[in-house]
């Protein structure tokens, strides 16, 4: 069964870009091989991650990377059987936080910053389907 998973959580530490990289790239090497796909974004301190693909791969992939020590306070935000994926091309796509991705943000946010935790599901999930032309792969 195909699901759709989204969740926010905090950064531990001011990562670098390379960190956030180092990251995209570790995700596009597993979740190719477990058939996941989706996409990553960190502004304003908080991730927000969407996780596409079989429940139970899902499932497990969440709770391996709750572990990750870069990041805290994880929350399912949004979590539902889907017909399609989103991010069919993207085993990790990373949205960068340009000044035009801030204002897509703000586009689904009540508050002037970026905060995906005070964000309703559908509104997450319309946030998600407009940054897929917007995502990118890191290099490996
Ligand atoms: C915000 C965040 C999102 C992550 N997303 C993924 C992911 O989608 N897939 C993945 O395999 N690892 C992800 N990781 C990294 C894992 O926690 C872990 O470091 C990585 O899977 C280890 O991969 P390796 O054993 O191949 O080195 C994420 C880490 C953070 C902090």
């Amino acid at each position: 069964m195909l699901i759709r998973l989204i969740y926010a959580s905090r950064s531990t530490g001011l990562l670098t870009p390379l960190e956030v990289k180092d990251i995209v790239r570790a995700s596009q090497r597993n979740n190719a091989a477990l058939g996941v796909t989706g996409a990553l974004m960190l502004s304003n301190g908080i991730f927000l991650q969407c996780l596409e693909g079989d429940h139970l791969v899902v499932n497990g992939l969440y709770h391996r990377i709750v572990l990750d020590p870069r990041h805290r306070e994880p929350a399912v935000l949004s979590l539902g059987e889907i017909d399609a994926r989103l991010f069919g091309g993207w085993a990790m796509g990373l949205v960068s936080t340009t000044e035009a991705h801030r204002a897509i943000f703000l586009k689904y946010s009540a508050q002037a910053e970026f905060d995906p935790y005070q964000m309703r599901a559908s509104a997450l999930s319309q946030l998600f389907a407009e940054m897929v032309e917007h995502a990118r792969t890191v290099p490996a």
